[in-house]
């Protein structure tokens, strides 16, 4: 299984539940910082479906659909009249049923159809090849799941083959500038790694992305996690924090020592955190990345 029972009592390094972490909301995005972008000005934003009646949403990775809960309620405000067909690739048996709760309980979601599949995104290629009754999407995101995935850009090449001609894929991961990106440069080789996960951030992704020919841009989501309890000895939340953040199980108590006091003291520099009225914050920001067809 995906990294389950890894992280104590956070559901799970990089996957569950997140800990308490501030970030802008979508609204952000398109004011966001800019940094890539192979689209003349005046054709950045195009909308998604074209004026059809039915809009065919994919989410890849979907987790507990807290994410996509939220991008369905601003495709419904956008397309009040459209039905909307949301369709999930999620392995996580768990995942799915805390999913569908969330459906349960959530109002404002008339003319949705939900439709979980309980794969992964291979094992989704693979039986909708067998089956051979490609289906195309308005929508498709990746949101915090390219880190699961064995081949990436194959992963890409194939999910943007499905977009319809006025679509988006939507990808996000840890930015390349966070303290992410930091702490895996330096100490990814001492963390346990026994789950297929890598170390990828939205810095990777150009590289990707220009090599298989395909348009998008880049923004920058920022984002920051409150990290002050890591650096009170004993403290039960901050050694949850610093599982987390390590994504390895009682690092406090299990590390070498050596390596324990090298982190902390990187933890608090500014490649990572910020240090701002006695509390240290976390650099957490997001890289969003939005991909034409
Ligand atoms: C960090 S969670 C993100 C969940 C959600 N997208 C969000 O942002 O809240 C990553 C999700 O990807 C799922 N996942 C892991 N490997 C996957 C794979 N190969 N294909 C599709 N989903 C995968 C996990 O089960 C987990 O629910």
């Amino acid at each position: 299984m995906w990294m389950e029972g890894k992280v104590a009592g956070l559901g799970g390094g990089r996957t569950g539940r997140w800990p308490d972490w501030e970030v802008a909301g979508w609204d952000h995005i398109p004011g966001a910082q800019q940094h890539h972008s192979h689209i003349p000005e005046g054709h950045r934003h195009p909308t998604i479906g074209n004026g059809k009646s039915t809009i065919n949403v994919l989410s890849v990775g979907g987790g507990a659909g807290e994410m996509d809960l939220q991008i369905l309620s601003k495709i419904r405000a956008r397309y009040p009249e459209a039905t909307i067909n949301n369709e999930v690739i999620e392995p996580s048996a768990d995942q799915i049923s805390k999913y569908k709760e969330r459906v349960a309980q959530a109002s404002n979601l008339e003319n949705i159809k939900f439709t979980w599949h309980k794969e992964t995104a291979y094992e989704y290629e693979s039986r909708v090849n067998a089956e051979k009754k490609t289906k195309k999407w308005d929508f498709i995101h990746m949101i915090q799941m390219l880190y699961y995935v064995r081949d990436i850009p194959a992963t890409i090449r194939y999910f943007h083959s499905l977009l319809e001609s006025q679509a988006k894929l939507l990808i996000i991961l840890v930015s390349g500038k966070s303290g992410w990106e930091t702490l895996w440069k330096k100490y990814g080789s001492s963390f346990p790694l026994e789950d297929l996960c890598s170390y990828v951030s939205s810095a990777d992704l150009p590289r990707m992305l220009d090599s298989a020919g395909l348009k998008y841009q880049l923004y920058e989501l920022p984002s920051r996690m409150d990290i002050t309890s890591c650096f009170i000895e004993g403290d039960k939340d901050g050694e949850l924090l610093l599982d987390f953040l390590t994504e390895t199980l009682e690092f406090a108590k299990t590390a070498p020592p050596e390596l324990k006091h090298q982190l902390m003291e990187d933890l608090r520099k500014p490649g990572c955190s910020e240090n701002k009225d006695g509390k240290v914050f976390f650099n957490n920001n997001l890289g969003v990345i939005v991909i034409d067809p």
